[in-house]
């Protein structure tokens, strides 16, 4: 794939190391949520390296002092429902005040193309710093149709968080969106016949829902 400068694969050995683990077939249900929940602690704090801080008094048991936090009620997360849900208690592990969002979208199994059955944005997301999280980007349809809901709703300031992605995909979404950064944790193979990443994970959807 060729080098975009919005694609960001995150090299970190922590997630190299949970994500062999959550790719093994023989990884249970409950261990598999877990995992992508821990991964995607790791990379919302590498993706959110450069979120704006604003100025803040403190007073320590010494003295007063400026320190920087992060705005009040200024970022939200959205999940790509089913899968993204399994992401969303990552992400609220280091940033437990932000407000969730949820997106409904199901490929069609054969055509591959996105439905969008759901969406529920909190209010004033427009404003905020959206975090829109699924663990796969494959033909890039459902994320390239959740980024484009996201920004009829009026947001400006999105990353896109994908546990592991297709060149194909990557490529897509990353071009049609380039305004929106892209981390991934993993950039695989390539996508097969029926849409599949390999090597991948498999159903993401089915592996944290213990629905297969
Ligand atoms: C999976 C996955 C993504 C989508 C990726 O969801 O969680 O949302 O496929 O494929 P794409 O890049 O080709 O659009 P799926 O539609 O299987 O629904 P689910 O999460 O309800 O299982
Ligand atoms: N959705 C998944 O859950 N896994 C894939 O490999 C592709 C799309």
């Amino acid at each position: 794939m060729r080098k975009l400068s919005n694609v960001f694969v995150l090299e970190h050995a922590l997630i190299k190391h949970k994500l062999a683990v959550a790719r093994d077939s023989s990884t249970e249900t409950k261990k598999f949520r877990e995992l992508i929940g821990e991964i995607t602690a790791i990379m919302t704090c590498e993706s959110m390296r450069d979120i704006n801080l604003v100025p803040k008094e403190v007073e320590t048991p010494l003295e007063k002092t400026v320190q920087h936090r992060i705005k009040e009620k200024s970022i939200a997360v959205v999940a790509i429902l089913r899968a993204g849900l399994g992401m969303v208690d990552g992400v609220l592990d280091i940033l437990p005040t932000a407000c969730v969002g949820h997106i409904g979208i199901s490929r069609d199994e054969k055509t591959l193309t996105p439905n969008e059955y759901y969406c529920k944005l909190p209010e004033g997301i427009e404003d905020k710093t959206v975090i829109l999280v699924d663990p796969m980007l494959a033909t890039g349809g459902s994320a390239d149709d959740a980024l484009n809901a996201l920004k009829k709703r009026g947001c400006k300031d999105i990353r896109f968080l994908a546990i592991v992605g297709a060149p194909e995909g990557v490529e897509k979404v990353a071009t049609a969106h380039p305004d929106v950064k892209i981390y991934l944790s993993a950039l695989d193979r390539e996508l097969d016949k029926n849409g599949y990443i390999r090597p991948g994970l498999g159903d993401a959807g089915d592996r944290l829902f213990g629905t297969k």
